[in-house]
This record gives structure tokens, C-alpha cells and sequence, in this order.
């Protein structure tokens, strides 16, 4: 209760602040890459912040190639947002230039979500989502109902409606694959995140360390993700006994706590109309929304619907959740 106290106060004077400033930030030059920070009261591992000691990290360099591609790249010219990779041209539709970059296109999606769509843990996998839904994000996320001053809110705002409206449909109609494999252990490998793509890196030193209240994803290959390799996906750690505990609580198992899930998210929570899929899901993705949605600032008026189902997760509720729906096929 204290917490939630806090928060409350915290999110007051953050907003004070924040509207106090937003003059000048809209004066100031778009820069969607700005450090990310963790919302007040928020556990930091769902924000992959780069840790302040950086150990050596992978980082591609030179001609890059993915195994299966017949392609390669230049590192330098398709490192940044404006030109991602197109690794398997073959496995989409042709794609809007909101996606691949092009003139004037500084954010383009593929470059972080990759042209799969299933992108990495730090940001978001909207493969097959409803393009209504996705439509809808682009809207809170421009309008700051949904906050993500650090990149979706710049973006958002960069982007016009018919740029938004194509590279919807593109997502929608991409088929999500396994992306993320669950492991529960009390012991994972000892971790930090490198500041190159904000991704959890094995640390060098090797060893592991306790799991704690924590979601810990790593790439499975850590080249092969930081060169935006759409086949290789990622491995979450996640404590002992929450794959279970996580099914109960979604099948509404702990009476009173929360809704059944599939009631608005479908069979297998696969997704139903314009509500999102959840299976198959990053469960550090899905456990930031929850926590986001709780703490009050991941709020459109379609998203009011999840208010009461998260009103009483405690922590351990969420990473058990996270969990469990990141394990199921998408
Ligand atoms: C610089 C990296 C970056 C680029 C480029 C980018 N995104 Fe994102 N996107 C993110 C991150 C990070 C998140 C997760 C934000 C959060 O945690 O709320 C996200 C989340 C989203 C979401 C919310 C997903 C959901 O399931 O609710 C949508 C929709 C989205 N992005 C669409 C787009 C579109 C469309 C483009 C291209 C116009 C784009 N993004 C370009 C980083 C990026
Ligand atoms: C009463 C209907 C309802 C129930 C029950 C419900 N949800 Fe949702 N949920 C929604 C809607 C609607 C959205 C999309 C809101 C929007 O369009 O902005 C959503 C969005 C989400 C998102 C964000 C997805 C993304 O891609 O960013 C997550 C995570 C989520 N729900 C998890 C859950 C979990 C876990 C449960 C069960 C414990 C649950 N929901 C139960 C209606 C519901």
C-alpha cells in the first residue's frame, strides 16, 4: 500500500515536471535514441538499462552474413535505424518503406523490430497482431497516453497516419514464430546488459548468479542477434515454479486475484478481434506492459480494459504470468 502511495506522489510530480518541460522538448531536436530511464517504483531488469561497467561485449563488424541468408551487408550501413538488414526477403510480403527505411525515413520499424516483426525483448514482437490494435498504439503513443518517451513516442509522432496505416497491415499479416525459450532456474548464467542494442549479454567471467525476483533474457546467439537475425531468438530465465504458478493465475486459478485471460484474449491466447495475441510473447516485453499498465502509464481508453485484471498482481504474480505466456506457441 505504501508503495502504491509513493508512486501515486512520484507520478504527480513527474507529470508537474514533465509539463513544465514539454515546451522545450518539442523545440528541441527529435532524438528517439535518448537514454531510456526506469518509471519511478518499477523494477529496473524489465527496462534493460546498459550497466554502468561495460565487459567486453559482441559487436559485429566488417561484411556481416546470417546462416541461411543469401545476403550480406556492409555492418556500418545497415547498423543504424535508417537501413535495417533484409535477411530473408523471401519469408514476407514486399514491405511499405515505414519498415525497410527510406527518403526522410529516419526510425524505420524493421531496423527494431525486425522485418519478422517478432523484434527483441527491449522493444516489442507485433507479428500477426490485429492492425487495428497496432493502429491504436501508434495513436496513445503519439497522443503520450501510452509512454515511451525514449523511442515509440518520438516515432510515433514522426510517422504519418498512411506510413502508420501500411506498415500495420505489413505486421498483421506476418505469422509469429517460437522466439523465446522459458527456462526456470534458481541459478541462471552470470549476465549485464551492453549498452550496443541494450541486449543481456552472457558476462565474460562466466559463473552464475541468484535468479531473485527477476525475468532474465539473453539472445541465443548474441552475434547473430545484434546483426538483426530473424531465426535466432532468445532464451528467458525465469524463477523455479513459475511456469505453473503463471498457468493458475491466467486461468484465474487464484480466485478473486484476476480474470480468466482467454475471455478477452482468445483460446490460447492467440488473440481474439482487435485484442492482442499474448502467446509466444518476450515474457520481459509482457511483464513491462503489466507493470506498466499498473503503475498507470501505459493507459489508452482500449487499455482501461487490463486496469482491473492488473489492480492486484504483486510482482511475483507478474514474472509468474510473463512467464507462462511467453512459453506458449504463438
Ligand atoms: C529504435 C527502435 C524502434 C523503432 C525504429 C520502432 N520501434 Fe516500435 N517499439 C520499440 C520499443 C522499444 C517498443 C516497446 C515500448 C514499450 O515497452 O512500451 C516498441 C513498441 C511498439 C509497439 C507496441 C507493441 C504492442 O504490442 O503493444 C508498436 C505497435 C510499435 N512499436 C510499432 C512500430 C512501428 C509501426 C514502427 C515503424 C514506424 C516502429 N515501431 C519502429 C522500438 C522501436
Ligand atoms: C476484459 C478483457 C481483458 C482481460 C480479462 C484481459 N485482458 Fe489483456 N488486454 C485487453 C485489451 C482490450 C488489450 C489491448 C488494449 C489496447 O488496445 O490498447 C489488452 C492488452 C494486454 C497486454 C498488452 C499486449 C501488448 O502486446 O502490448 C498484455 C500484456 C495483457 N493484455 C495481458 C493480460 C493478461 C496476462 C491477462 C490475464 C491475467 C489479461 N490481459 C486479461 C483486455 C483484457
Amino acid at each position: 500500500m505504501n508503495r502504491r502511495i509513493l508512486r501515486t506522489n512520484t507520478s504527480a510530480c513527474i507529470a508537474v515536471v514533465v509539463c513544465a518541460l514539454a515546451p522545450l522538448a518539442v523545440a528541441g531536436k527529435l532524438n528517439a535514441q535518448e537514454a531510456l530511464k526506469v518509471p519511478a517504483g518499477l523494477p529496473d531488469w524489465a527496462f534493460n538499462i546498459p550497466d554502468k561497467i561495460q565487459p567486453a561485449a559482441i559487436r559485429p563488424e566488417g561484411i556481416v552474413k546470417a546462416p541461411g541468408s543469401a545476403k550480406e551487408y556492409e555492418w556500418a550501413k545497415v547498423a543504424g535505424n535508417a537501413n535495417p538488414p533484409d535477411w530473408f526477403p523471401d519469408e514476407h510480403p514486399p514491405a511499405p518503406r515505414a519498415v525497410t527505411g527510406g527518403q526522410g525515413i529516419r526510425f524505420a520499424c524493421g531496423s527494431c523490430h525486425l522485418m519478422s516483426g517478432q523484434g527483441h525483448p527491449e522493444s516489442a514482437d507485433i507479428a500477426g497482431q490485429p492492425a487495428e490494435y497496432l493502429i491504436r498504439q501508434m495513436t496513445y503513443y503519439k497522443s503520450g497516453a501510452r509512454k515511451d518517451d525514449a523511442r515509440m513516442g518520438p516515432i510515433a509522432k514522426a510517422t504519418s497516419d498512411e506510413d502508420i496505416r501500411q506498415a500495420a497491415e505489413y505486421f498483421a499479416a506476418l505469422k509469429p514464430a517460437v522466439w523465446v525459450k522459458v527456462i526456470e532456474t534458481a541459478t541462471p548464467p552470470k549476465t549485464f546488459i551492453a549498452t550496443a542494442g541494450r541486449h543481456r549479454q552472457l558476462h565474460p567471467d562466466g559463473g552464475t548468479e541468484p535468479i531473485g525476483r527477476r525475468i532474465l533474457e539473453i539472445p541465443a546467439d548474441p552475434y547473430r542477434t545484434e546483426i538483426r537475425d530473424p531465426h535466432s531468438g532468445f532464451i528467458a530465465y525465469v524463477p523455479p515454479g513459475s511456469l505453473a504458478r503463471g498457468e493458475a493465475l491466467v486461468k484465474g486459478g487464484e480466485s478473486g486475484k484476476t480474470a480468466p485471460c482467454a475471455v478477452c484474449h482468445g483460446e490460447g491466447l492467440k488473440g481474439l478481434g482487435e485484442v492482442p495475441r499474448l502467446a509466444g510473447l518476450q515474457p520481459l516485453y509482457v511483464a513491462r506492459q503489466l507493470f506498466d499498465m499498473q503503475y498507470g502509464s501505459s493507459a489508452g481508453k482500449a487499455a482501461e480494459l487490463m486496469k482491473p485484471v492488473v489492480a492486484h498482481l504483486s510482482e511475483d504474480d507478474i514474472i509468474a504470468i510473463s512467464a507462462y505466456v511467453g512459453s506458449l506457441a504463438p
